[in-house]
């Protein structure tokens, strides 16, 4: 049976991008935004599909998310609650009885966090109380903020510590490099640090590489947060969908994770989608109806990747596709087989292409004339360093002049000095060089000298026809 997650979105960059995708998810089960299923559902009722993963039935018989809200100022839960009235637990969501908001200083969302830790765990121990086989957790947030980083961070250390056994997955917004404001690469490197250490597969964002994407995606010229999250949301949903529509492979977060991380140490996965199909987005341009074969190579374009980068030949570690809709077998081998000619994959990483075939939700309204396929990669590559180098870069210049302390100076963390700065920076220093260092021949070398611990037995591993057979 396929294990529980509950999400937990933090600050208002969380709770906007959690709304869609809760939007997403109901649609695509078949559920309103009451929380009521739309096809005269029962409990009784068999369905292909699996919402029990991400969904609760209460009392009166309605689906309500596995998730907590968690935010320090009420507007962004408040607009989800209004958007799904009657959907999310009213127990599951916690605000700040100030309403204050963090200021978008980390040190302040983290005290939070450390005040209410006691609270919080109470909270997710209630959710966990509701699950037959619970899995782990996916959390969604911002690194820039005052919540999503800093609470966000407490949060990642506590749930690391008290379920060490769970699955502690995020999915994490970079902020665009004309960041509003100066203290973000401060956030950024603290919360990195955590993400580093805390978490066991980090799916990161950027918002420059979202607004990119957005204006080429949608007709309205003038880009918003409510489209990066539609893109978020369908990368989100692509990800979960092998969990939620389940086949033989794929259906949990470590069978999906586990293919894509080699090391724990690299565990920051860059995503990609394309077709951004009326099943993903509304208000979307007209795209082309391209075959599989042109979705899969179209994949590895890095003008589809959500995460800007400079490097012009990657190093690929591994690389995960989710391919939804009509698919020829045929097509998938022969892109396959391209990507893996073009592509630059580390020596010893068996230059494995792992394919999820996943199924369409019958939900969705059909469309005829139009080709609904499209397509999620999750790439695991050295090209993340560029995310790293930018936050390292704008830490460094203010950091080396202490600008700009003040706002942490009565942060608990900091009441002996600024240590915690420059031990983050550290940790995300020997991230870069772990990522570095895997770009070379040897590195797996004294792990691979124990047979038993041999990375990637397939070239390719898919099931291409969600028949569940092994190719
Ligand atoms: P405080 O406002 O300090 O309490 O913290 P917070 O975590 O609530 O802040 P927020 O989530 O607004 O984080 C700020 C960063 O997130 C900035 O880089 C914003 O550009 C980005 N951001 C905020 N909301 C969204 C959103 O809905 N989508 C995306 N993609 N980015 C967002």
């Amino acid at each position: 049976m396929t294990g529980e997650i509950i999400t937990i979105q933090v600050g208002q960059c969380g709770n906007q991008i959690g709304k869609h995708f809760w939007s997403q998810l109901a649609k695509e089960h078949g559920i309103d935004r009451d929380g009521q299923g739309t096809v005269g559902d029962s409990p009784s009722r068999i369905r292909d599909d699996d919402t029990n993963p991400f969904f609760k039935m209460n009392d009166s018989n309605r689906y309500t998310p596995r998730a907590l809200m968690l935010d320090l100022e009420p507007s962004a839960i408040q607009d989800v609650q209004n958007h799904f009235p009657g959907m999310f637990d009213s127990r599951a969501s916690w605000i700040s009885p100030e309403e204050l908001g963090a200021g978008n200083s980390w040190s302040k969302g983290y005290d939070y966090g450390l005040a209410n830790q006691d609270n919080f765990l109470n909270m997710i121990d209630k959710e966990i109380d509701s699950t037959d086989n619970f899995e782990g957790f996916q959390l969604i947030h911002s690194v820039a903020g005052g919540t999503g980083s800093g609470l966000g961070s407490s949060l990642l250390e506590a749930i690391s510590d008290r379920y060490p056994k769970k699955f502690l997955t995020t999915y994490s917004v970079f902020p665009s490099s004309e960041s509003e404001v100066v203290i973000q690469p401060y956030n950024t490197i603290l919360t990195l640090r955590r993400l580093s250490e805390n978490s066991d597969a980090s799916v990161v964002f950027d918002n420059n590489a979202l607004l990119n994407l957005t204006s080429r995606v949608f007709r309205d010229p003038y880009t918003s947060y409510l489209h990066t999250n539609q893109l978020i949301s369908a990368a989100m949903s692509s990800i979960t969908n092998s969990i939620r529509f389940p086949s033989y492979m794929y259906n949990s977060l470590p069978s999906i994770f586990s293919t894509m991380i080699p090391t724990p140490d690299l565990h920051f996965l860059i995503p990609g989608f394309t077709p951004f199909t009326s099943d993903y987005v509304t208000g979307g341009k007209d795209h082309k109806n391209n075959t599989p074969y042109d979705i899969l190579l179209d994949l590895f374009d890095g003008s589809n990747s959500m995460v800007s980068h400079n490097t012009e030949s990657p190093t690929y570690f591994s690389v995960y596709c989710s391919l939804i809709g009509m698919l020829e077998q045929n097509d998938i081998l022969r892109a396959i087989t391209k990507a893996q000619q073009r592509l630059n994959f580390a020596p010893w990483s068996y230059s494995s292409v792992h394919v999820n075939v996943g199924s369409r939700s019958p939900y969705l309204a059909s469309q005829s004339g139009q080709n609904q396929t499209s397509g999620l990669i999750l790439s695991n590559t050295s090209s993340v360093i560029s995310l790293f180098d930018v936050s390292c870069k704008t830490f460094d210049k203010i950091f080396s002049k202490g600008a700009f302390l003040n706002t942490f100076k009565d942060g608990k963390m900091f009441q002996n000095g600024w240590d915690e700065f420059a031990e983050s920076r550290q940790v995300v220093q020997n991230l870069v060089e772990e990522y570095l260092a895997a770009e070379q021949e040897t590195y797996l070398d004294d792990v691979l000298l124990d047979e038993e611990n041999i990375v990637g037995h397939h070239d390719v591993d898919m099931d291409t026809e969600a028949d569940d057979n092994i190719i």
